[in-house]
């Protein structure tokens, strides 16, 4: 048993391409819990710090302008071993790797615009989480949460 909280965003492609009911539609079927979402608009401070092990790579500059370039929509999901089984459900990078019946499989046909993003590990969904999100605050209940704007 391991509960987890996953940070999953529909990029800017997938938004403008009606995908995000598609999307959500697929992780409520698999029995997931949305505990937070909100369509936004994010700044370049925000995207580089989502991005920042990419920051070296040849193509951080155009994947910072591609995340920037319209509204994502940003979802916190919870579920058993949600980080290892959202990463199934999106699929492999590459258009060319990701197999059909995964998101990217059946809608991704670039690896730069591939519609979904999921956080690869724990640490990487609770700092992913908070960059979007804010610090999540838990007080009285252990469902009852909320969170703190930054
Ligand atoms: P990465 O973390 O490797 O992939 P994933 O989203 O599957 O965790 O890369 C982050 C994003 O950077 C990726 O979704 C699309 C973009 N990207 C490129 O544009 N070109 C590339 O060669 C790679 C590896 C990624
Ligand atoms: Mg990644």
């Amino acid at each position: 048993m391991a509960l987890q909280r996953t940070f999953i965003m529909v990029k800017p492609d997938g938004v403008k391409r009606g995908l995000i009911g598609e999307i959500i539609k697929r992780f409520e079927q698999k029995g997931f819990t949305l505990l937070n979402a909100e369509l936004m608009t994010i700044n370049r401070t925000k995207a580089e710090y989502h991005y920042t092990e990419h920051k070296d790579k040849p193509f951080f500059g155009e994947l910072v302008d591609f995340i920037t370039s319209g509204p994502v929509f940003a979802m916190v999901w919870e579920g058993e071993n949600i980080i290892e089984v959202s990463r199934l459900m999106i699929g492999k990078t590459s258009p060319a790797e990701a197999a059909p019946g995964t998101i990217r499989g059946d809608f991704a046909n670039t690896k730069a615009e591939n519609v979904i993003h999921g956080s690869d590990s724990l640490l990487s969904a609770e700092r992913e989480i908070e960059n979007f999100f804010g610090l999540l605050k838990r007080n009285i209940a252990d469902d009852d949460f909320r969170y703190e704007d930054r």
